[in-house]
């Protein structure tokens, strides 16, 4: 059979939303279809090329954003803030780790969620389960979860929205390094993570002043006053992504033009099923979920359908274990890949292992958790002579309270006051620059140790 992009039509899929009228459905896609792209097959190649760095060691991935985007919490305000602490995380990291760190959303696009059961139960009434704004609402009501094909249109436009802002925001003068002082959040001025940012940012505008001094500035290292910002989601809804699934005209490869960036969920990575199919005949980078489950014997044929010719920088493993599971499950894996001379980014998720359901019925994430399994995703990556080249985050530039922990600690009394999830719960801007800051600390640490054991 020949790769087409609905050639995943001809295999089993799972997680798809039941739509009663498949012709709404076909007339929408029809319409996507004609929509123009929203990322361009370049941008994906220079994603690319910066990922091939990270798999090389000689750079650092930092992707985050929302678990799911919401049309209502839809702001210019609330775009501009995930991306400004995107930003100081990158700092923070970049200069720990005096590497580039590529900067990925979660965003302009991630809409459509996986769900564990295709209905919910509420005091004896079934609904269909809420599966992302792009599918239906999430207030429990017959005619609010019917899935409706006319939100995938509103998903295209809010994601072409939000990409204008991004481009704007990453080009338009606002990430000028200059600027790294003015990028703290008002809320999260008096907090300690926000001060050890403000040192960094000290010694980033004193470096700037001294090469400025010595004759580079704005005009001979443009770099410093720009970012590349690229943009990823779960390509779950599979109709919406063949309707932009695009050939692009210079290398004749097709590419996902829905975003730079897609990846293939946990629980849809089966390699005889429609998400693989999809993601196989794409030029775009790709990212596999790797849950507690995942064996050697299931990864190693999945990274060979997906990345046939071992190219860097095509595939991302998103490790997903839990910090209880870690330590345990990683190893086999990564001695798999390594042995087999497969080029991957290895990347930790350290959310999605980490859900539990507190007392009062909110569903949360330890911080120290979150940190512990990162921690034990760079230790066994180095002891296995792999490198842990990224992170990806459930979180968020707002003041919400979901994930508790971090340094102004947030408790579970305090989840019901700011708790503004979709979906799962996020970092707060707050705990994501702290977390920035742990990694940081990691990184050295790691490295250190590691740099030891090969000098003895
Ligand atoms: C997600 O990233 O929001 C998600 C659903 O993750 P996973 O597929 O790893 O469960
Ligand atoms: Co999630």
């Amino acid at each position: 059979m020949t790769w087409s992009p609905r050639s995943w039509r001809e295999k089993p899929v799972l997680q798809m939303p039941n739509y009663k009228d498949q012709a709404a459905l076909d007339r929408v896609i029809g319409e996507l279809s004609a929509r123009p792209a929203l990322v361009f097959a370049g941008e994906a190649r220079r994603l690319r090329k910066q990922l091939a760095d990270v798999t090389a060691g000689n750079a650092f991935l930092l992707q985050g954003g929302d678990c799911a985007e919401s049309f209502k919490e839809f702001s210019t305000e609330g775009v501009r803030d995930t991306f400004r602490v995107l930003l100081q995380m990158a700092v923070v990291l970049t200069f720990a780790a005096s590497k580039p760190v590529v900067k990925v959303g979660r965003i302009a696009g991630q809409f459509a969620k996986p769900r564990s059961a295709d209905m919910e139960t509420r005091d004896g009434v079934s609904l269909p389960s809420y599966r992302g704004d792009s599918v239906n609402d999430a207030a429990f009501t017959p005619e609010s979860r019917e899935p409706n094909p006319e939100r995938l249109i509103r998903a295209y436009d809010q994601s072409a929205s939000t990409l204008n802002l991004l481009r704007a925001f990453a080009s338009g003068g606002y990430a000028d390094l200059n600027n790294v002082h003015q990028w703290t959040l008002d809320f999260v001025k008096d907090s300690p993570a926000a001060e050890r940012y403000a040192e960094t940012a000290s010694r980033i505008s004193e470096a700037l002043d001294f090469m400025k001094a010595c004759g580079v500035g704005r005009d001979s290292a443009p770099s410093l006053e720009s970012v590349d910002f690229f943009t990823s989601h779960e390509a779950l809804h599979l109709p919406f992504e063949e309707a932009l699934t695009r050939r692009d005209p210079n290398s004749g490869r097709w590419y996902a033009t829905s975003a730079h960036m897609i990846w293939i969920g946990e629980r849809t990575r089966q390699l005889d099923h429609a998400h693989v199919e999809y993601a196989q005949g794409i030029a775009n980078p790709v990212g596999v979920k790797c849950g507690p489950t995942m064996t050697p014997d299931v990864l190693l044929p999945l990274i060979d359908a997906l990345n046939p010719n071992n190219e860097a920088g095509r595939l991302v493993l998103i490790t997903r274990m839990g910090a209880n599971n870690v330590r345990e499950k990683l190893p086999a894996l990564a001695r798999a890949v390594t042995q087999a001379g497969k080029n991957v980014v290895w990347s930790s998720d350290p959310m999605h292992g980490n859900t539990v359901k507190t007392g009062n019925g909110y569903k949360t994430r330890e911080f120290d958790k979150v940190l512990n399994e990162l921690e034990g995703f760079m230790d066994v990556l180095y002891a296995e002579g792999a490198y842990p080249g990224g992170v990806h985050f459930e979180m968020t530039g707002r003041d919400v309270t979901e994930c508790v922990g971090g340094a102004k600690t947030v408790t579970e009394a305090d989840l019901a006051s700011r708790y503004h999830t979709h979906c799962d719960p996020r970092l707060n801007a707050d705990q994501a620059l702290d977390m920035a800051f742990r990694i940081a600390e990691s990184l050295k640490r790691v490295r250190a140790n590691n740099s030891g054991a090969h000098a003895a």
